[in-house]
């Protein structure tokens, strides 16, 4: 298969109008963080639990059609022996894997930040393809102050991103391109459209000047909220804001936008995704959703490691993935929680 077949074919898998993507690719200091918080001990053991936990619950495929995991988890099994990401794919779920080394200060840019792990990445990747990973992710992080994000912490995020896109999509991998806009601070909604129209501007002005494929990528990005210390605006506001960013700064040549969380609640992050598809056909890319804690959070609290737990750990991930499979089609309503 060409290079091009390969990238169409995982497109074609990984999108259509209903089902979105499980980011269960925390860092092994992010998962303990979050384990901790829901009284879960930390362990290699623990994590592969978890993890297969995701992944064997039961018609997870009619609702997730990929999964980004964590390096880590490319070298596990199942009880039963099973690779991990094939597991996954059995399932009807496409493995992917998380490829940034995360991330530090931007010297030159005070307050702003840039991600690491472009060095050897193409044999990196080639290690991933065998283990059986077809899709990449790849996080830049924008802090929202009066003077961050800086226009040299834009142009180098930007860089960063499209760099990782060319190599990823060079060696047969969809790249996720996830420019995270963070939710702290406090401020206001009209800031915060203001940052999200610049940091999409750049990233798309990056993609075109190295020549990336629009149509073999998929856009992970923030919504538009006031910051976090000003409390949630209405889902309406939400979509109409986020809407006219990404029309105004994504290509319609790009298959999809698969929102990331970023602290919002379960509820939340269900309500925005569903304000955003009351019509569909107006958008011109599908838009769904690629979410870490609003998929997890009620799967660790319920699962909280022991194994007693593990079919209702499974019901409350259904019921999650569920409700955002309501939501991507307008159909999503709080009394369904
Ligand atoms: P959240 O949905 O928890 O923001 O995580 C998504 C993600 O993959 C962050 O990189």
């Amino acid at each position: 298969m060409s290079v091009k077949d390969e990238l169409q074919k995982t497109i074609e898998d990984m999108v259509d109008d209903r089902r979105g993507l499980l980011a269960a690719d925390e860092s092994t200091g992010t998962i303990t963080k979050r384990f901790e918080a829901a009284g879960i001990e930390s362990t290699e053991e623990t994590r592969r639990q978890y993890r297969q936990l995701l992944m064997s619950a039961d018609n997870v495929g009619d609702y997730i059609s990929g999964i980004i995991l964590y390096e880590e988890t490319l070298t596990q099994k199942s009880d039963d022996g099973k690779w991990l990401p094939e597991l996954a794919a059995s399932q009807g779920v496409v493995p992917g894997i998380k490829v940034d080394k995360g991330k530090g200060p931007l010297p030159g840019a005070e307050g702003d930040e840039i991600t690491y792990g472009l060095d050897g990445l193409a044999e990196r990747l080639r290690e991933y393809k065998k283990q059986g990973a077809r899709f990449t992710k790849w996080r830049e992080v924008y802090n929202i102050t009066d003077r961050n994000p800086t226009a040299l912490g834009l142009k180098a995020n930007a860089e960063m991103l499209a760099r990782y896109a060319m190599v990823c999509q060079q060696e047969g991998f969809v790249p996720i391109v996830e420019p995270e806009v963070l939710i702290d601070g406090d401020h206001t909604m009209e800031r915060s459209e203001e940052v999200n129209r610049e940091v999409l501007h750049s990233v798309f002005h990056a993609l075109h000047e190295h020549g990336a494929s629009l149509e073999h990528m998929i856009l992970k990005p923030s919504m538009v909220t006031p910051g976090k210390a000003n409390g949630m605006a209405a889902p309406e506001a939400v979509a109409e804001a986020t809407l006219r960013v990404l029309k105004r700064t994504v290509p319609a040549a790009v298959p999809a936008i698969m929102f990331l969380s970023g602290g919002q609640t379960p509820e939340q992050a269900s309500a925005n995704l569903n304000a955003m598809n009351v019509n569909p056909a107006a958008n011109p890319w599908h838009v769904g959703f690629s979410y870490a804690r609003a998929l997890q959070q009620p799967v660790m609290d319920t699962w909280k490691g022991n194994p007693d737990q593990v079919a209702g750990a499974q019901d409350a991930f259904i019921k999650r993935a569920k409700l955002n499979t309501l939501a991507r089609e307008g159909q999503y309503s709080a009394d369904q929680e």
